[in-house]
């Protein structure tokens, strides 16, 4: 069973606001590669209902791939922690800085996305996915940790895939509330920049290429059944179920040559191929312009 820690409903990384005009916090020199960042967003406010720019099925879609992550994020985080724990106590150190980063980053999502879900709880949505996902893990504690490693890397494709999607493909989030913009890119950002960390300790594990490839398949499967299912649910308790627009959006959304399976498909299909490594997943350049244009909008708080 996967317990989401207490940290959970406090905020691990709570900084003072910026005074107007303040400096933001800067790296020193030797960083770590996976900075923990403090975004400057305050979803406590609350948001639009169609935040994404009044579109239903954009804003749907996203909603329900939130309400999987906390728990999602918390697997993740316990599986790298555990995963680390079983190498040879010699190599353990070297993963100290990246296990540190991972952690620290996927606890600030998994904070920051647990303030949006209540938020769409609060509009009268239900997040069904959390439950479905909190049994599986259950069900799957007896399994050896080198198969929680996988699927962690696994999602962790998943995610890095569609956040290269998202740095790239503007439109995703065409017209959505400025705060929120921030919160999906800054979380594409850091995924991307740790989309390597379970996959390298799989392998350091002694993980197969066999294996960390069943896994994909049968996740793959889950993740597309789950998403679609959940985010027909959003839009039946938001009254959009049966408005032919929404459809529509969800078409050009999903299939358009600008859409999610444009981008996705080869990508994930990637993964399949013995010899792949994440690394190959190319966006370096979106990611910097983004880290440099939104300097001010978080602090670093751990490095
Ligand atoms: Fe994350
Ligand atoms: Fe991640």
């Amino acid at each position: 069973m996967c317990n989401l820690e207490p940290s959970a409903m406090t905020d691990p990384y709570a900084v003072p606001p910026a005074a107007p005009g303040a400096v933001p916090a800067r790296a020193p020199a030797d960083a770590s590669r996976l900075p923990v960042r403090r975004l400057r967003v305050d979803l406590s406010r609350g948001f639009d209902r169609l935040w994404n720019g009044g579109d239903s099925f954009r804003t749907h879609y996203l909603n329900a791939l939130s309400m999987s992550f906390p728990v999602g994020e918390q697997f993740f985080i316990d599986s790298v922690r555990t995963g680390v724990s079983l190498l040879p106590p010699g190599e353990q150190p070297r993963w100290a800085g990246e296990l540190r980063g991972f952690v620290g980053q996927e606890a600030t999502h998994r904070f920051l996305h647990g303030q949006f879900n209540a938020e769409l709880e609060r509009q009268g949505l239900r997040n069904r996915w959390q439950g479905w996902a909190e049994k599986r893990i259950a069900r799957s504690a007896g399994l050896h940790p080198i198969n929680h490693v996988a699927v962690t890397a696994g999602y962790e494709h998943f995610t890095a895939v569609l956040a290269t999607g998202m740095l790239t493909h503007p439109e995703w989030l065409e017209g959505a509330s400025p705060e929120l913009a921030l919160l999906w890119r800054w979380h594409a950002v850091e995924e991307s920049e740790h989309k390597t960390v379970a996959f390298d300790l799989y392998r350091a594990m002694g993980g197969s290429d066999l294996r960390r490839i069943l896994w994909f398949v049968y996740l793959g499967l889950l993740f597309f059944i789950e998403s679609a299912l959940q985010t027909w649910l959003n839009l039946w308790h938001s009254g959009r179920w049966w408005r032919p627009s929404t459809w529509w959006q969800g078409l050009r959304f999903m299939l358009g040559t600008r859409g999610v399976w444009w981008a996705s498909l080869v990508p994930l299909l990637h993964y399949l191929r013995p010899g792949f490594h994440p690394a190959q997943l190319e966006n370096a350049a979106e990611m910097a312009q983004w880290l440099e244009a939104q300097r001010s909008a978080y602090a670093i708080v751990g490095e």
